[in-house]
């Protein structure tokens, strides 16, 4: 719906429909799912859904639930359909108009209906689908089973798009103008003349959020940038020369890493790492936050999914509601979240909107405990240097073949272990260097990158020949599961 420029909400299906229906929907799309209807606690909603005089559209499972609900016949076929398979339409249909008589579309079902509801035409049917496509007009209730959403269905957004625009009457009116021009319209109404704080990571989300409310109240915004030490090559330069001399926000760059690296000196423990970085950056950030005690408000850079995942119903919770570097509750901040209905593709398209350079808008995720976790064993200044520099080499080679934005994450890793090598005449005994790439799209699950292996020897080879102390270099290929991400 997003990308057909229409704002949508994911809500759970158990939210009260006078709640649904106080959003003022222009329609309600009942989305997919893996469950059968037949089965008991099938999900399921109010049928007065379909009475409330807004238009529906089921898709897969939401197209079965309809026609079960409306009395129509949804049966165990034994059989079903999985991936590409010919959909042929039937007569005319508003969903489907302006689609060729048969197409490629994307199917995934095991049950399927059989016979449709009173009122309901049937608009298409493929070879395990007897029903496809079903419409009631009159009542604007609309179903497919096959997945419009899914980019192996050829003229998928076209159905989408038919429903939104000539049944719903919504407008293309979301554009990431639009956007900005609401949350910066937001933001002054919640903010009023007080002072706002923001804590600005290097990381996009923190960026676009601050840049956001910039915009919006410009003088009475102060960030504070924590440098922890622990951070990427040219990270704290490129975030000042972004915030200060950029846009000219009154930004406080506490330059900590003595005191970081002062906390972590002998500790090996990756859980006492953490907790010790975590620790020293809340002291850090209290410390400015005192010091500037008269800002009420603190901006945070949470995305929608946070909210999606964190909102029960059938979205399982799969991590609560997270909260900047764990502030504590007693910091008195009142929260302006500018980001809390947006993804990440939406986030990074609005900062580049709002004109942050690529190189922040476009950066791969980095933990909150930075390259601490990516140094197996002691962090020192010498080892911090090694990894930073190996960082560099990995990113620029993946920029130069131009892989940077199709992976999630790519790094290098220090071990603990020395191994032999040899270089010029001479025996060496110096460190590894892990190279990690993988592709995912929530880090929830990942697959190691299957870099190509030009790009891969050009690593190692500029590795080996640029890094002071290392002499050999190995890749990864763990997915996750069972290894993580990071390796600590
Ligand atoms: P793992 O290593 O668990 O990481 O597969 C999943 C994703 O989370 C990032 N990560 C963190 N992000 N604070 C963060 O803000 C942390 O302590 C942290 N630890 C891991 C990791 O980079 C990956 O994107």
């Amino acid at each position: 719906m997003r990308e057909a420029r229409v704002y949508s909400e994911i809500v759970p299906r158990s939210m009260p429909l006078d709640e649904m229906l106080a959003k003022r929907p222009k329609g309600i799309i009942f989305s997919g799912g893996p469950a059968s209807v037949h089965v008991d606690d099938a999900p399921s909603i109010n049928p007065a859904v379909y009475d409330a005089g807004v238009p529906v559209f089921g898709i897969c499972y939401g197209a079965q639930l309809i026609a079960q609900q409306l009395g129509g016949n949804v049966e165990r076929t034994g059989g079903g359909e999985y991936g590409r398979t010919t959909l042929t339409r039937h007569g005319s249909s508003v969903v489907l108009t302006g689609l060729p008589e048969e197409q490629a579309v994307w199917m995934s079902h095991g049950d399927a209906i059989a016979s449709v509801p009173d009122g309901f035409t049937i608009t298409a049917s493929s070879p395990g689908a007897p029903v496809a496509g079903l419409e009631d007009r009159e009542r604007a209730i609309y179903g497919v089973q096959f997945h419009p959403e899914v980019a192996h269905t050829e003229r998928g957004q076209d159905v989408l798009r038919a429903f939104l625009f000539d049944v719903c009457g919504c407008a293309p009116t979301w554009t990431n103008a639009n956007i900005i021009d609401e949350a910066v319209g937001a933001i002054r109404e919640q903010v009023g003349s007080e002072r706002v704080l923001c804590g600005l990571s290097g990381g996009v989300d923190s960026a676009v959020a601050a840049a956001l409310v910039h915009r919006a109240v410009g003088e009475q915004l102060t960030c504070v940038f924590v440098d922890t030490g622990l951070l990427r090559l040219d990270e704290p330069e490129q975030v000042e020369d972004t915030f200060l001399r950029q846009f000219h926000v009154d930004l406080v760059h506490v330059k900590a890493s003595d005191r970081f690296l002062e906390a972590l000196a002998g500790i090996t423990e990756p859980e006492t790492k953490r907790k010790i970085i975590g620790e020293t950056f809340i002291r850090v950030f209290e410390e400015v936050a005192i010091e500037h005690s008269d800002a009420r408000f603190l901006v945070q850079g949470t995305l929608y999914p946070d909210i999606v995942e964190s909102g029960g119903g059938d979205n399982a919770t799969i991590k609560s509601h997270h909260n900047v570097g764990g502030l504590p509750d007693d910091m008195k901040f009142e929260l302006v979240e500018p980001l809390r209905n947006l993804f990440k593709d939406e986030v990074r398209a609005i900062g580049e909107e709002l004109g942050l350079p690529e190189d922040i808008v476009w950066r791969q995720p980095f933990p909150g405990p930075g390259l601490a976790v990516r140094i197996i064993g002691e962090i020192t200044p010498k080892r911090l240097e090694t990894l930073r520099q190996a960082d560099a080499v990995v990113l620029a080679e993946l920029r130069r073949a131009g892989l940077e934005r199709q992976i999630w994450q790519s790094f290098a890793v220090l071990p603990a272990v020395r191994t032999v090598g040899v270089m010029g005449d001479g025996r060496t005994y110096e460190y590894p260097i892990i190279v990690r790439a993988v592709t995912s799209d929530d880090a929830m699950t990942a697959d190691w990158a299957r870099l190509p292996y030009e790009v891969l020897e050009r690593i190692a080879s500029r590795i080996i020949n640029e890094v002071p102390g290392v002499n050999r270099v190995a890749y990864d290929i763990t997915s996750k599961p069972p290894g993580t991400i990071e390796w600590e």
